[in-house]
């Protein structure tokens, strides 16, 4: 593989909550090349959210280290981190935070541009934005000039957020859970416009709790359980014959023609395993005593690893 676009080597992150540290990623690795789509997949909760912003540098790191386009954002200057991350296109899970509260659709997409281009090009920044925004089906006059922080519905906050950060071609797309607003028709329209980008060579990591989604956006995939990898590998083969306990309870409750989507069928917790047990054993229905040991993430076949002592 040439240099990563994004690399995180065993990132450790910890948060304190109400007096408790949160180990909210437990040494994870991964890395996305250019004109390739990775998926991360997990419940709320996983460490998901946490491993976009550990990659953009937007948390400090308890262990590990994280590159984009080959550097530590941690160790160059403020200038060249600010120049590193414009070249990233975040697209944060909740769409109403993230968006400047007084500014139109048109002038939200049009800012991290407009930052970017001496002021000459200013009338085809706003050109690029309303095509932006056309093509993420929010071409309407009226929809154009609403202030995004009254006018408009989470779906559509969602979807100015998508072309806000598609507006400056990046090299890099952070999508987290980009379709989580949307409905069926539009998920579809959403995932096509981002992978349009993805073919003309800039690297994607989507995150989802859908399988189907991930299958849909991504070749390869990373299943993420309480800050740890419990199974990777071509996400066709994590949704047909998932390795992983966990992997295999995401793929069942998933919605099937007239189901609604469940919770994981696996049991709640029962007793606590204590910090070195496999994190999913309380939930687990195949655990068994050694897994009162976590079990290591071990290569079964060419791109596929998985932490199981079943396997
Ligand atoms: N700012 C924060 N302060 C305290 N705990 C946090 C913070 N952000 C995330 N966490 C915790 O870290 C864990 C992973 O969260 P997150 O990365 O948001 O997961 P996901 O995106 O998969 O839902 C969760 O237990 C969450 O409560
Ligand atoms: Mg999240």
């Amino acid at each position: 593989m040439n240099t990563p676009v994004m690399s995180l080597q065993k990132v450790v992150v910890s948060f304190f909550s109400h007096g408790k540290r949160v180990e909210a990623l437990r040494g994870i690795s991964l890395d996305v090349a250019s004109g390739e789509c990775l998926a991360l997949i997990g419940e709320s909760g996983s460490g998901k959210t946490t491993a976009l912003r550990a990659g953009l540098a937007l948390l400090p790191l308890s262990g590990g280290r994280a590159t984009l386009f080959g550097e530590d954002l941690r160790q160059v200057s403020k200038g060249r981190r600010v120049e590193l991350r414009r070249r990233c296109g975040y697209i944060p899970q909740d769409p109403f935070g993230c968006l400047p509260p007084t500014v139109t659709a048109l002038e939200a997409v049009a800012e991290p541009a407009l930052l970017q281009s001496s002021r000459n090009c200013k009338r085809e920044v706003f050109e690029k934005s309303m095509a932006l925004l056309a093509e993420c089906g929010l071409g309407e006059k009226r929809i154009v000039e609403s202030k995004v922080s009254t006018s408009l519905s989470g779906g559509q906050r969602q979807r100015v957020s998508i072309a806000r950060a598609l507006a400056a071609d990046p090299a890099l797309i952070l999508a987290d859970e980009p379709t989580s607003m949307q409905d069926a028709s539009n998920r579809g329209k959403i995932l096509e416009i981002l992978l349009r980008r993805v073919n003309r060579g800039a690297a994607m990591v989507l995150t989802t709790h859908d399988l189907y989604l991930a299958a849909a956006a991504a070749n390869r995939g990373i299943v993420l359980y309480h800050g740890h990898i419990v199974e990777r590998g071509p996400t066709k083969a994590l949704l047909a014959e998932g390795l992983h306990p966990y992997t295999r309870a995401l793929a069942q409750a998933l919605p099937r023609l007239g189901k609604k989507a469940a919770r994981p069928p696996v049991a709640e917790k029962t007793e606590d395993f204590g910090p070195l047990a496999c994190p999913f054993a309380p939930r687990c229905p195949e655990r068994f005593e050694r897994c009162r040991q976590a079990p290591p993430l071990v290569n079964l076949s060419p791109g596929r690893d998985a932490a199981c002592w079943r396997l």
